[in-house]
This record gives structure tokens, sequence and C-alpha cells, in this order.
């Protein structure tokens, strides 16, 4: 039976992910440190273990004591917006931590290591964004998110490491972190609106994004260790169609069934508008039909009401606050 680690497996996409591997008769280990996850989100079945990517001391411990055959590695703070003002915890968590995750994989020759990039790594290029653009990532999220795929490039030619990366955008759906204000505007949305709050809204809310429900996501993740077509490639996954916030937020009001204003804020630095082209992972993975906005939307609605309002804590460590939306230091 294949052994898999799965670390953020206690965060929104990992929780799938762990699900879909248990259906596949995986063993699983999760590795979060709950930063962003939810111990009740953890797939049953897994064996949790809490604690760091960063802690390389506790990662060595973990592959003497496990034969671990595949790395799942989907820890990281994926606050895009954030990452230009919390560059140092950005770079730590997310590029060395999962440097730290690569030099055990090595070491201990696991079969394959899968990682989710983002869609962040392309930046403001012409979307629908192809896996052979030259990425030019527009912000420290996506640099860090490009830097470990080209580490998985340097590392398979060096130490034969094989990889697989995906590079998913804008994921929505149940186990998400309602809570994070910084980051899924979908959850985000849904937690105003139980709180009776008006939908903040960056700039026109004309920017546009292709939300991608998990379900059409997490069971490519899981199972791209079984295709060696794979191997060495990098893959957009998600929805096909894009909608604007605008779109976006009447859809979110009727699924909850609850009217709310809007609230524009001030346009902050992000690309207006991101969606990718999913070709090259339907040839491979025979991706299928995709759920669609409303249908996504309503499942993730009935289960964010069986959740209710959960309370959006502020960053801790803001290490530049110059441009920082101030929506962002409200409480
Ligand atoms: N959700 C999206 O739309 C999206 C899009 C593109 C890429 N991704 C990537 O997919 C992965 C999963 O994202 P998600 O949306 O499920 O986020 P999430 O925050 O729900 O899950 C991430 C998990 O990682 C854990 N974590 C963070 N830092 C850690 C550390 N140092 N050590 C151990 N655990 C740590 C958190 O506690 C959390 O449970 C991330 O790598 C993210 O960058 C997500």
């Amino acid at each position: 039976m294949a052994i898999s680690l799965v670390t953020g497996g206690a965060g929104f996409i990992g929780a799938h992910v762990s699900r879909e591997l248990i259906k596949m008769g995986h063993t699983v280990i999760v590795l979060d440190d709950l930063s962003g996850g939810n111990r009740n989100y953890l797939a049953e079945g897994v064996e949790f273990i809490e604690g760091s990517i960063l802690d390389h001391q506790l990662l060595e411990k973990i592959f003497n004591e496990n034969e671990i055959d595949y790395v799942y590695h989907l820890a990281a703070y994926a606050a895009e917006g954030l990452s230009h003002f919390i560059k140092r915890f950005n770079y730590n968590n997310n590029l060395i931590g999962s440097v730290n995750l690569i030099n055990e994989s090595v070491k201990h020759k696991i079969k394959c290591f899968v990682f989710t990039s983002s869609i962040a790594t392309y930046g403001a290029l012409e979307p629908p964004m192809t896996e052979d653009m030259t990425p030019i990532p527009e912000d420290p999220y996506g640099i860090a998110k490009l830097a470990v795929e080209q580490e998985l490039r340097v590392t398979k030619e060096m130490f034969d490491l094989d990889y697989v990366i995906f590079r998913p955008h804008n994921v929505y759906g149940e186990y998400q972190n309602l809570g994070d204000k910084y980051r899924n505007v979908v959850g985000i949305f849904m937690n105003q609106i139980m709180q009776g709050n008006a939908l903040t809204v960056f700039g026109d809310g004309q920017q546009s994004r292709a939300f991608s429900y998990i379900g059409d996501v997490a069971p490519h993740i899981a199972k791209c260790v079984d295709i060696k077509e794979s191997y060495g490639q990098i893959f957009n996954i998600g929805a096909d169609s894009e909608f604007t916030v605008n779109e976006l937020a009447k859809v979110v009001m009727k699924a909850m069934g609850c009217e709310s204003e809007l609230r524009y804020l001030e346009a902050r630095n992000e690309v207006v508008h991101a969606y990718a082209s999913h070709e090259k992972a339907r040839k491979v993975f025979g991706t299928g039909s995709l759920t669609t906005l409303e249908e996504g939307v309503r499942k993730m609605a009935d289960w964010a009401k069986t959740q209710g309002v959960t309370s959006s804590e502020k960053f801790k460590n803001i290490e530049i606050l110059e441009k920082l939306p101030p929506v962002w230091l409200e409480d």
C-alpha cells in the first residue's frame, strides 16, 4: 500500500486531496501546523502530525520513521495580495519550507513529489495562460511558487526526483477557511453575508477570474502519481469560464439566499484578468465536464451555513505597512 505525506492536509485543498488518497487506498500522513487549516477538516483515517515544514528535524524524523512513497506538498500561506507586505514570511514559509521537503524527498528517494504551484506564476501575461508561456510573476507569492517549480526542475536533473506541478487558480468549496480576510473571495463574501455586512470589493469589481470548484481539482492532484505521462510536467487546473467579481457577488448572494450591499474599496495592485487554458490537463487527465459556478457555489453555501460566522483574525506580523489596503487594518 502506498504511503503518502500530505503537507497542509488540514487546509482546504489538502483536506480534499487526502480524502481522494484514502479512497485510492493510500496510507495518508498529514503534516500541518494549523496556521490556516482546521483539525475538524482532516480526512477520516489519516495520521495527523501537528508541525511545520520549517522544522527540518521533524521532517527528518517523519521520513526516517515512514517509508514515504509520495509527497503531496500543499502547505503554504497563499494570501497572494498580502504577500507584498509579508515578504520574509512568504519566502520563508512557502519557499524555504518547500526546500526542506525537497531535501528529505531526495534523501529518501521518494517516487514522486506533487506540488501545488499557482496561476500567480504567470503574473499579468495575456490570458488564457498556457503552460508554455514564460512566467513573469507580479508578487512575492508567485515568485516563491515559481522558485519551487525551478527547484524541482533542477532537482530532477541532479537527483532524479520525479515531480508533478499543478497551477490551480481561485479554487473554492467545502472546507475552505471562511475566516481569512486576506484571501478566498467566495468565502469572504459568504462570511460577510452571514455577519450581515456589505460585501467588500476592491476596485470596480470588473476584474475577472475562473473560479474553480474543488471537486474538479482535487481528484486530479491525487491521481497524478499513477499517470506516468504527467511526471516532469506542469498543468493548469481548474474552471474554464471567467466571471467578474461583481458577477460572483450576485451568484453568492443567490446561493446564500440573501441580498447584501457591495462596498467598493480602492483598487489594489492585482492582475485584472486571470484565467488559464486547461487543454494540457484535459489531454493527460481527461478532466471531463466541470461544475458550473452556480452549482459549486450552492454546494459551498450549504456547507458554509453549517459553519456559521467565522471570526477573521488580523495577520500579526505585517512587515511593510506602506500601501497596505486600509481594509486590512480594520477589525
Ligand atoms: N485555493 C486556491 O485557490 C489555490 C490556488 C492556487 C494554488 N493554491 C495552493 O494550494 C495549496 C493549498 O491551498 P489552500 O487553498 O488549501 O490553502 P489553506 O490555507 O486552506 O491550506 C494550506 C494549509 O497549509 C498549512 N500550512 C501553512 N504553512 C505551513 C507550515 N509552515 N507547515 C505546515 N503546514 C502549514 C495551513 O495550516 C493550511 O492548513 C497552497 O500551496 C496554495 O498556495 C491554492
